[in-house]
């Protein structure tokens, strides 16, 4: 079954071609336009998403010597995300169901990312945990199987990417900060004693609320700005490494505590990551020594970001399960 994928809620536009869940083609082309700004700016990625799409497939079908008529279905990103950027790869797709009659499917992007450990593993075997980690969402669902995906907890409010996007800014580092913060709390040297607090909440809190491993980021963020105000700024150039160590130490704290609570009251003990932040090798150490190395997986990281191929592994999984999208996953704001 061929399937074409595309991805464009927020600042990557990306095609894939799959046959029966195998890539045969993926393209993505991350908008840098944004850096300028310190975030996305959604008309800028409406029109971003505009110039490059039909490139993008139209290479991606080339490279793998697909014709249009040929495919077998379209899966494209509807919700949630950034409305004007979802509505350029829906009318995408449209254009090509009126030109080719090819049937359409809208694909929920989070349930996209559960579903890209999928395509590098198509070999695990449910009950596992997703830690779903990105720019715009946090969370961690207990995945028994296609029709029973459970979130166990999510941000309350900034999700972790967007953290590593907002420190990386109050530092000096263009946006999307992650892979810098990481690159440079990997120079840190021994125990500098900056810590940084992360929200945790009361057992009462977790327990009048429906999801136990929720996560709040709002505060780590607070911190970090206080104590840089506190400091100068050669103080800051001096001890750059060591700041970025001790925040991603906390954000890594608090993802993998989350997931080991929820491992513990689920009895569920392989762990999977997808997200722009499960890239982070230094979350992925953390993890691999709390779980152990064979229970962890970890898609490859052009796989864990934004990806069309992620969508298109989604619209297979529906098409084979016979059935529509998750239950239960955050519609956000979708089109
Ligand atoms: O999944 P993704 O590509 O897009 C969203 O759906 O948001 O994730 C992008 C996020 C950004 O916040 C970026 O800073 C973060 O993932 N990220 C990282 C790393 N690589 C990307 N965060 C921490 N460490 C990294 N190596
Ligand atoms: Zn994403």
């Amino acid at each position: 079954m061929l399937i074409l994928g595309i991805e464009s809620s927020c600042d990557e536009t990306s095609v894939a071609v799959l046959e029966d869940g195998k890539i045969l083609a993926s393209l993505t082309h991350t908008q840098e336009e944004h850096a300028a700004y310190g975030g996305v700016v959604p008309e800028v990625a409406s029109r971003a998403h505009l110039e490059k799409i039909d490139l993008l497939a139209e290479r991606a079908l080339s490279e793998c010597g697909v014709a249009p008529k040929q495919l077998d279905l379209i899966a494209v990103t509807d919700s949630p995300g950034l409305a004007g950027a979802l509505l350029v790869g829906v009318s995408f797709a449209l254009g090509l169901h009126t030109a080719y009659g090819i049937p359409v499917t809208g694909v929920n992007h989070l349930e996209g990312h559960i579903c890209s450990l999928f395509i590098d593993r198509p070999d695990v075997k449910p009950p596992f945990l997703v830690l779903l980690a990105s720019g715009g969402h946090t969370a961690i669902y207990e995945y028994q199987s296609s029709q029973n995906c459970k979130l166990l907890g999510q941000t309350v409010d900034d999700a972790a990417g967007e953290a590593f996007d907002k420190v990386g800014k109050l530092i000096g580092f263009p946006y999307p900060a992650g892979r810098s913060i990481e690159l440079e709390a990997a120079k840190a040297k021994g125990s500098s004693g900056i810590t940084f607090p992360i929200a945790r909440f009361s057992p009462q809190a977790q327990s009048k609320s429906q999801n136990r491993q929720n996560f709040s980021f709002s505060g780590l963020k607070t911190a970090v700005k206080i104590f840089i105000s506190a400091k100068d700024s050669n103080y800051i150039n001096d001890n750059r490494p060591e700041i970025c160590h001790a925040f991603q130490k906390a954000v890594v704290g608090s993802l993998t505590d989350n997931l080991e609570a929820a491992s513990k009251s689920s009895g569920i003990k392989t762990i999977a990551i997808s997200g722009g932040v499960a890239c982070n090798t230094y979350l992925r150490e953390e993890l691999k020594k709390r779980f152990g190395d064979n229970n962890v997986i970890f898609p490859p990281p052009p796989l864990c970001t934004d990806n069309g191929a992620m969508i298109a592994m989604a619209g297979y999984m529906m098409y084979i399960d016979r059935r529509t999208r998750f239950p239960n996953m955050d519609p956000g704001r979708g089109i």
